[in-house]
Protein backbone atom coordinates (compact mmCIF):
# COMPACT_ATOMS: atom_id res chain seq x y z
CA UNK A 1 0.00 0.00 0.00
CA UNK A 2 1.30 3.71 -0.84
CA UNK A 3 0.11 6.99 0.96
CA UNK A 4 -0.11 9.87 -1.77
CA UNK A 5 1.41 13.27 0.44
CA UNK A 6 0.75 16.30 -0.15
CA UNK A 7 2.87 19.65 1.04
CA UNK A 8 1.75 22.87 1.69
CA UNK A 9 4.21 24.94 2.42
CA UNK A 10 7.25 24.51 0.19
CA UNK A 11 9.81 26.21 2.83
CA UNK A 12 12.88 24.96 4.89
CA UNK A 13 10.99 22.39 6.65
CA UNK A 14 8.21 21.39 3.65
CA UNK A 15 11.62 20.58 1.78
CA UNK A 16 12.76 18.44 4.80
CA UNK A 17 10.23 16.85 5.06
CA UNK A 18 9.57 15.97 1.13
CA UNK A 19 13.30 15.09 1.37
CA UNK A 20 12.91 12.22 3.65
CA UNK A 21 8.77 11.15 2.35
CA UNK A 22 10.67 10.54 -1.46
CA UNK A 23 13.22 8.21 -0.09
CA UNK A 24 10.28 6.21 1.49
CA UNK A 25 9.10 3.39 -0.80
CA UNK A 26 5.37 3.79 0.80
CA UNK A 27 4.92 7.16 -0.15
CA UNK A 28 3.77 8.66 -3.48
CA UNK A 29 4.94 12.25 -3.37
CA UNK A 30 2.27 13.41 -5.04
CA UNK A 31 2.32 17.58 -5.08
CA UNK A 32 3.31 21.06 -3.39
CA UNK A 33 1.19 24.59 -2.85
CA UNK A 34 3.25 27.77 -1.47
CA UNK A 35 1.60 31.13 -1.81
CA UNK A 36 5.53 31.89 -3.20
CA UNK A 37 4.85 30.70 -6.35
CA UNK A 38 8.86 30.99 -7.41
CA UNK A 39 9.37 28.57 -4.12
CA UNK A 40 6.46 26.38 -5.04
CA UNK A 41 7.95 26.15 -8.51
CA UNK A 42 11.65 25.40 -7.09
CA UNK A 43 10.35 22.54 -4.32
CA UNK A 44 8.07 21.24 -7.10
CA UNK A 45 11.50 20.44 -9.29
CA UNK A 46 13.58 19.20 -6.46
CA UNK A 47 11.28 16.89 -5.10
CA UNK A 48 10.31 15.57 -8.37
CA UNK A 49 6.15 16.35 -7.94
CA UNK A 50 3.38 18.36 -9.18
CA UNK A 51 2.93 22.19 -8.16
CA UNK A 52 -0.58 22.36 -7.12
CA UNK A 53 -2.83 25.37 -8.47
CA UNK A 54 -4.37 26.07 -4.59
CA UNK A 55 -4.54 24.72 -1.61
CA UNK A 56 -8.00 22.74 -2.38
CA UNK A 57 -6.29 21.28 -5.78
CA UNK A 58 -2.83 19.56 -3.36
CA UNK A 59 -5.70 18.21 -0.70
CA UNK A 60 -7.64 17.20 -3.92
CA UNK A 61 -4.83 14.79 -5.43
CA UNK A 62 -3.47 13.17 -1.66
CA UNK A 63 -4.55 10.93 1.43
CA UNK A 64 -1.96 13.24 3.66
CA UNK A 65 -0.95 16.54 4.14
CA UNK A 66 1.79 18.22 5.98
CA UNK A 67 1.42 21.34 7.10
CA UNK A 68 4.76 23.00 6.67
CA UNK A 69 3.54 26.50 7.05
CA UNK A 70 4.00 29.92 9.92
CA UNK A 71 2.60 28.56 12.94
CA UNK A 72 -0.69 30.83 13.61
CA UNK A 73 -2.01 29.09 10.56
CA UNK A 74 -1.26 25.34 11.86
CA UNK A 75 -4.71 24.72 13.47
CA UNK A 76 -7.10 26.85 10.72
CA UNK A 77 -4.94 24.66 7.72
CA UNK A 78 -5.18 21.30 9.64
CA UNK A 79 -8.78 21.78 10.40
CA UNK A 80 -9.21 22.25 6.85
CA UNK A 81 -7.57 19.31 5.84
CA UNK A 82 -9.18 17.38 8.66
CA UNK A 83 -12.76 18.11 7.00
CA UNK A 84 -11.51 16.76 3.75
CA UNK A 85 -10.94 13.45 5.19
CA UNK A 86 -7.44 13.93 5.20
CA UNK A 87 -4.43 12.45 7.36
CA UNK A 88 -2.64 15.39 8.76
CA UNK A 89 1.43 16.12 9.63
CA UNK A 90 1.50 19.47 10.97
CA UNK A 91 4.59 20.92 12.17
CA UNK A 92 5.05 22.44 15.50
CA UNK A 93 2.87 24.27 17.21
CA UNK A 94 0.02 22.38 17.13
CA UNK A 95 -1.77 25.78 17.86
CA UNK A 96 -1.04 29.04 19.21
CA UNK A 97 -4.17 29.65 21.74
CA UNK A 98 -5.57 27.09 23.85
CA UNK A 99 -9.14 28.11 22.45
CA UNK A 100 -7.70 26.56 19.18
CA UNK A 101 -6.08 23.47 20.14
CA UNK A 102 -9.14 22.95 22.30
CA UNK A 103 -11.21 22.84 18.85
CA UNK A 104 -8.66 21.30 16.52
CA UNK A 105 -8.71 18.45 19.83
CA UNK A 106 -11.81 17.83 19.35
CA UNK A 107 -12.00 18.02 15.71
CA UNK A 108 -9.08 14.98 15.76
CA UNK A 109 -11.44 12.91 17.99
CA UNK A 110 -14.35 13.34 15.93
CA UNK A 111 -12.32 11.82 12.92
CA UNK A 112 -11.17 8.81 11.62
CA UNK A 113 -7.62 10.70 10.41
CA UNK A 114 -4.35 10.02 11.44
CA UNK A 115 -3.11 13.54 13.01
CA UNK A 116 0.94 14.07 13.62
CA UNK A 117 2.21 16.98 15.24
CA UNK A 118 6.58 17.19 14.47
CA UNK A 119 7.89 17.08 17.92
CA UNK A 120 10.63 15.39 16.16
CA UNK A 121 12.82 15.06 19.30
CA UNK A 122 10.92 12.35 20.59
CA UNK A 123 12.34 10.39 17.88
CA UNK A 124 16.39 12.14 17.75
CA UNK A 125 18.65 9.11 19.24
CA UNK A 126 19.88 11.62 22.10
CA UNK A 127 16.44 12.29 23.37
CA UNK A 128 15.59 8.22 23.11
CA UNK A 129 18.48 7.42 24.98
CA UNK A 130 17.61 9.99 28.02
CA UNK A 131 14.13 8.16 28.10
CA UNK A 132 15.57 5.21 27.65
CA UNK A 133 17.73 5.85 31.01
CA UNK A 134 14.86 6.78 32.98
CA UNK A 135 12.20 3.96 32.03
CA UNK A 136 11.48 1.24 34.45
CA UNK A 137 11.95 3.55 37.52
CA UNK A 138 15.90 2.40 38.31
CA UNK A 139 16.77 6.02 38.34
CA UNK A 140 14.80 7.87 39.36
CA UNK A 141 14.76 12.32 38.18
CA UNK A 142 14.87 14.41 41.62
CA UNK A 143 15.48 17.41 39.84
CA UNK A 144 15.97 18.98 36.18
CA UNK A 145 17.58 22.22 34.17
CA UNK A 146 16.87 22.46 30.74
CA UNK A 147 18.00 25.42 28.30
CA UNK A 148 16.79 26.05 24.84
CA UNK A 149 18.34 29.34 23.48
CA UNK A 150 18.16 30.64 19.93
CA UNK A 151 21.01 32.57 18.39
CA UNK A 152 18.62 35.32 17.24
CA UNK A 153 14.99 35.51 15.60
CA UNK A 154 15.74 36.66 12.03
CA UNK A 155 15.77 33.05 9.68
CA UNK A 156 12.98 32.91 8.58
CA UNK A 157 12.27 36.56 8.61
CA UNK A 158 8.84 36.07 10.54
CA UNK A 159 10.15 34.65 13.38
CA UNK A 160 10.99 38.02 15.15
CA UNK A 161 6.59 38.70 14.30
CA UNK A 162 4.82 36.83 17.54
CA UNK A 163 1.52 37.63 15.06
CA UNK A 164 2.74 34.99 12.93
CA UNK A 165 5.02 33.04 15.45
CA UNK A 166 2.29 33.04 18.33
CA UNK A 167 4.64 33.89 20.63
CA UNK A 168 8.79 32.75 21.07
CA UNK A 169 7.32 30.09 23.05
CA UNK A 170 5.38 28.39 20.75
CA UNK A 171 7.96 28.93 18.23
CA UNK A 172 11.22 27.41 20.10
CA UNK A 173 10.76 26.36 24.01
CA UNK A 174 7.61 24.45 22.76
CA UNK A 175 9.82 21.72 21.80
CA UNK A 176 11.44 21.46 25.27
CA UNK A 177 7.74 21.61 26.78
CA UNK A 178 6.97 18.32 25.36
CA UNK A 179 10.15 17.15 26.45
CA UNK A 180 9.56 17.72 29.27
CA UNK A 181 6.54 16.47 29.85
CA UNK A 182 7.83 12.89 28.28
CA UNK A 183 10.76 12.85 30.49
CA UNK A 184 9.32 13.87 33.92
CA UNK A 185 5.74 13.19 33.49
CA UNK A 186 2.56 15.88 34.21
CA UNK A 187 3.27 19.65 35.41
CA UNK A 188 1.09 20.84 38.35
CA UNK A 189 2.73 24.48 38.75
CA UNK A 190 4.25 26.47 37.52
CA UNK A 191 6.64 29.99 37.80
CA UNK A 192 7.60 32.76 35.05
CA UNK A 193 9.51 35.52 34.79
CA UNK A 194 10.25 37.20 31.21
CA UNK A 195 11.15 41.03 29.76
CA UNK A 196 11.49 41.47 25.93
CA UNK A 197 15.33 42.39 25.75
CA UNK A 198 15.94 42.72 22.15
CA UNK A 199 12.69 42.16 20.43
CA UNK A 200 9.23 43.46 20.36
CA UNK A 201 7.97 40.86 22.50
CA UNK A 202 9.18 38.96 25.41
CA UNK A 203 12.51 37.25 24.51
CA UNK A 204 14.55 36.25 27.89
CA UNK A 205 12.35 33.27 30.45
CA UNK A 206 13.40 31.93 33.20
CA UNK A 207 10.68 29.23 34.34
CA UNK A 208 10.59 27.13 37.36
CA UNK A 209 8.17 24.09 36.77
CA UNK A 210 6.80 21.41 39.34
CA UNK A 211 5.95 18.47 38.26
CA UNK A 212 3.25 15.25 40.23
CA UNK A 213 6.58 13.42 41.10
CA UNK A 214 7.60 16.12 43.28
CA UNK A 215 10.93 17.48 41.00
CA UNK A 216 11.25 20.95 39.73
CA UNK A 217 12.78 22.04 36.83
CA UNK A 218 14.11 25.32 36.06
CA UNK A 219 14.16 26.30 32.73
CA UNK A 220 16.04 28.77 30.44
CA UNK A 221 15.35 30.37 27.39
CA UNK A 222 17.06 33.48 25.49
CA UNK A 223 16.07 34.03 22.23
CA UNK A 224 19.33 36.12 20.90
CA UNK A 225 22.03 34.18 23.09
CA UNK A 226 23.97 33.67 19.52
CA UNK A 227 24.56 29.98 18.44
CA UNK A 228 26.86 29.62 21.73
CA UNK A 229 27.09 25.63 21.41
CA UNK A 230 24.99 23.84 23.11
CA UNK A 231 22.30 25.98 22.31
CA UNK A 232 20.10 23.21 23.78
CA UNK A 233 20.77 21.17 26.52
CA UNK A 234 18.79 18.92 29.41
CA UNK A 235 20.52 17.73 32.98
CA UNK A 236 18.33 15.57 34.82
CA UNK A 237 20.10 15.13 38.31
CA UNK A 238 19.01 11.66 40.22
CA UNK A 239 20.04 10.26 43.41
CA UNK A 240 24.17 9.46 42.33
CA UNK A 241 23.49 10.16 38.54
CA UNK A 242 23.46 13.22 36.04
CA UNK A 243 21.94 13.07 32.33
CA UNK A 244 23.45 15.24 30.54
CA UNK A 245 22.59 16.66 26.98
CA UNK A 246 24.65 18.84 24.20
CA UNK A 247 22.24 19.54 21.79
CA UNK A 248 21.18 16.03 19.90
CA UNK A 249 25.03 15.62 20.03
CA UNK A 250 25.92 13.61 22.81
CA UNK A 251 24.60 12.06 25.57
CA UNK A 252 26.63 11.59 29.19
CA UNK A 253 25.90 9.73 32.16
CA UNK A 254 27.80 9.95 35.00
CA UNK A 255 27.51 8.07 38.37
CA UNK A 256 30.08 9.37 40.31
CA UNK A 257 34.09 9.86 41.73
CA UNK A 258 35.87 7.21 39.99
CA UNK A 259 33.50 5.86 37.89
CA UNK A 260 34.05 6.34 33.95
CA UNK A 261 31.03 8.35 32.46
CA UNK A 262 29.46 6.68 29.76
CA UNK A 263 29.25 9.18 26.71
CA UNK A 264 27.13 8.30 23.62
CA UNK A 265 28.14 10.86 20.42
CA UNK A 266 25.73 11.40 17.54
CA UNK A 267 27.64 13.71 16.03
CA UNK A 268 28.19 11.67 12.68
CA UNK A 269 24.85 10.65 12.23
CA UNK A 270 22.60 12.57 9.06
CA UNK A 271 20.95 15.49 10.28
CA UNK A 272 17.21 13.55 9.33
CA UNK A 273 18.08 11.01 11.67
CA UNK A 274 20.04 13.11 14.34
CA UNK A 275 17.31 15.55 14.79
CA UNK A 276 14.29 12.39 14.35
CA UNK A 277 13.08 13.77 11.32
CA UNK A 278 13.30 10.12 9.62
CA UNK A 279 11.88 8.52 12.22
CA UNK A 280 8.85 10.94 13.00
CA UNK A 281 8.16 10.80 9.49
CA UNK A 282 8.28 6.96 8.69
CA UNK A 283 6.22 6.99 11.91
CA UNK A 284 3.25 9.36 10.61
CA UNK A 285 3.26 6.88 7.45
CA UNK A 286 3.04 3.86 9.66
CA UNK A 287 0.37 5.35 11.50
CA UNK A 288 -1.68 6.15 8.11
CA UNK A 289 -0.95 2.94 7.40
CA UNK A 290 -2.45 0.91 9.91
CA UNK A 291 0.56 -0.47 11.07
CA UNK A 292 1.47 1.67 14.26
CA UNK A 293 0.59 5.01 16.35
CA UNK A 294 1.25 8.49 16.10
CA UNK A 295 4.18 8.89 18.90
CA UNK A 296 2.38 12.05 20.06
CA UNK A 297 -1.19 11.82 21.33
CA UNK A 298 -3.73 14.01 21.68
CA UNK A 299 -3.33 14.94 24.83
CA UNK A 300 0.06 15.46 24.29
CA UNK A 301 -0.34 17.92 21.47
CA UNK A 302 -2.63 20.07 23.81
CA UNK A 303 -0.43 19.74 26.75
CA UNK A 304 2.58 21.60 25.08
CA UNK A 305 0.39 24.48 24.00
CA UNK A 306 -1.24 24.47 27.47
CA UNK A 307 2.67 24.89 28.78
CA UNK A 308 3.13 28.01 26.20
CA UNK A 309 -0.32 29.67 27.42
CA UNK A 310 0.41 29.27 31.12
CA UNK A 311 3.94 30.98 30.79
CA UNK A 312 2.56 33.84 29.56
CA UNK A 313 -0.22 34.17 31.72
CA UNK A 314 1.89 33.24 34.34
CA UNK A 315 4.39 36.37 32.66
CA UNK A 316 0.95 38.94 32.82
CA UNK A 317 0.42 38.20 36.83
CA UNK A 318 4.18 38.82 37.73
CA UNK A 319 4.93 41.35 39.72
CA UNK A 320 7.25 44.15 37.43
CA UNK A 321 10.14 43.74 40.04
CA UNK A 322 10.24 40.03 39.77
CA UNK A 323 10.79 39.93 36.04
CA UNK A 324 14.15 39.48 34.36
N1 LIG B 1 10.40 20.54 14.01
C1 LIG B 1 11.41 21.34 13.78
O1 LIG B 1 12.55 21.06 14.13
C2 LIG B 1 11.17 22.63 13.05
C3 LIG B 1 12.26 23.38 12.56
C4 LIG B 1 11.99 24.56 11.87
C5 LIG B 1 10.69 24.98 11.69
N2 LIG B 1 9.66 24.25 12.21
C6 LIG B 1 8.26 24.67 12.02
O2 LIG B 1 7.90 24.43 10.66
C7 LIG B 1 7.00 25.43 10.20
C8 LIG B 1 7.56 26.04 8.92
O3 LIG B 1 8.80 26.65 9.23
P1 LIG B 1 9.88 26.92 8.08
O4 LIG B 1 11.18 27.18 8.77
O5 LIG B 1 9.82 25.85 7.04
O6 LIG B 1 9.31 28.29 7.48
P2 LIG B 1 9.50 28.86 6.02
O7 LIG B 1 9.18 30.30 6.09
O8 LIG B 1 10.82 28.42 5.46
O9 LIG B 1 8.34 28.09 5.19
C9 LIG B 1 6.99 28.39 5.31
C10 LIG B 1 6.40 28.44 3.90
O10 LIG B 1 4.99 28.59 4.00
C11 LIG B 1 4.58 29.43 2.92
N3 LIG B 1 3.25 29.96 3.23
C12 LIG B 1 2.91 30.91 4.14
N4 LIG B 1 1.56 31.05 4.17
C13 LIG B 1 1.06 30.18 3.28
C14 LIG B 1 -0.27 29.83 2.87
N5 LIG B 1 -1.33 30.43 3.41
N6 LIG B 1 -0.42 28.85 1.93
C15 LIG B 1 0.64 28.26 1.38
N7 LIG B 1 1.93 28.53 1.73
C16 LIG B 1 2.12 29.48 2.66
C17 LIG B 1 5.66 30.48 2.82
O11 LIG B 1 5.68 31.12 1.56
C18 LIG B 1 6.92 29.62 3.08
O12 LIG B 1 7.49 29.13 1.87
C19 LIG B 1 6.86 26.43 11.35
O13 LIG B 1 5.68 26.19 12.04
C20 LIG B 1 8.05 26.17 12.25
O14 LIG B 1 7.77 26.43 13.60
C21 LIG B 1 9.88 23.07 12.86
Amino acid sequence: MTVKVGILGAGYMGKTHGRILRGDPRVILSAVFDIDAQRKEEAARELECRAAESEEQLMDQVDAVYVTLPNTTHAAASARALERGKHVFCEKPFATSLEDAGKLLELCRSTMSVFAVGHNRRFAPAYMLVKEFLAGGRHEPTLAQFKMNRGELESPPWVENAAVTGGYLYETPIHLFDMARWLLGEVTDLTAAGAARTYAEPDNFSLLLRFESGLSLTFASCAHSTWAFPFERIEIYGRYFTVETAEMERVSITHGLNKAASVQDFHALKMEQKWGYAAIDANFISAVLGEEATAVTADDRYRSVELADRCYRALRSTPAEAQL
